[in-house]
């Protein structure tokens, strides 16, 4: 028998303003697309900027449905829609930002599960990391450089 330790790191930024410029930039660009959520069910508004190594930024914002399960997180609408109009493109970075319509949130809300899984695809994919900026509506943001080290045990194609 053996055990295995599996660890994580994060960087936790205090303040927006300390992140390197492009970050700032991308999640200012998270920050906007969370304005357009369509999430008038859980009044949780999310919002996803991904960057591509070309340059590109595409954005995402949560979209529900009266049939819940059928509305989608912010993550994945904008990480399907790089994954569509530009299927070569290595994705660098996300900048994630969420609130709840009636107070602020003000600490830094990690992707869900099934975001992370559907990020992993590409991270995996594209053989290099996609690192992950998440934040509440202002505040810290935490910084994960890579998808797989917030989902360890990754299930990917090797299994199938
Ligand atoms: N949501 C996201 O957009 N991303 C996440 O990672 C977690 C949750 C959305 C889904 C739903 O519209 C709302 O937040 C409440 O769960």
């Amino acid at each position: 028998m053996k055990t295995i330790h599996i660890s994580t790191q994060f960087t936790i930024y205090d303040h927006l303003e300390d992140c390197p410029p492009e970050i700032q930039d991308l999640m200012q660009q998270a920050i906007q697309a969370r304005k357009k959520s369509y999430s008038p069910y859980s009044k949780f508004s999310v919002g996803a900027a991904l960057l591509l190594e070309n340059g590109s930024t595409v954005t995402g914002s949560n979209q529900e449905n009266a049939c819940y399960p059928a509305g989608l997180c912010a993550e994945r609408t904008a990480l399907f829609y790089a994954g569509a109009q530009y299927p070569q493109e290595t994705m660098t970075a996300m900048a994630i930002t969420a609130s709840a319509a009636d107070l602020e949130t003000l600490e830094p809300v990690p992707p869900c599960g099934s975001c992370r899984q559907a990020l992993s695809e590409y991270e995996v994919k594209q053989k290099m990391p996609l690192a992950l900026y998440f934040m509440g509506a202002s505040g810290k943001v935490m910084y994960s450089p890579s998808v797989e080290n917030i989902l360890p045990l990754l299930f990917t194609k090797k299994y199938l």
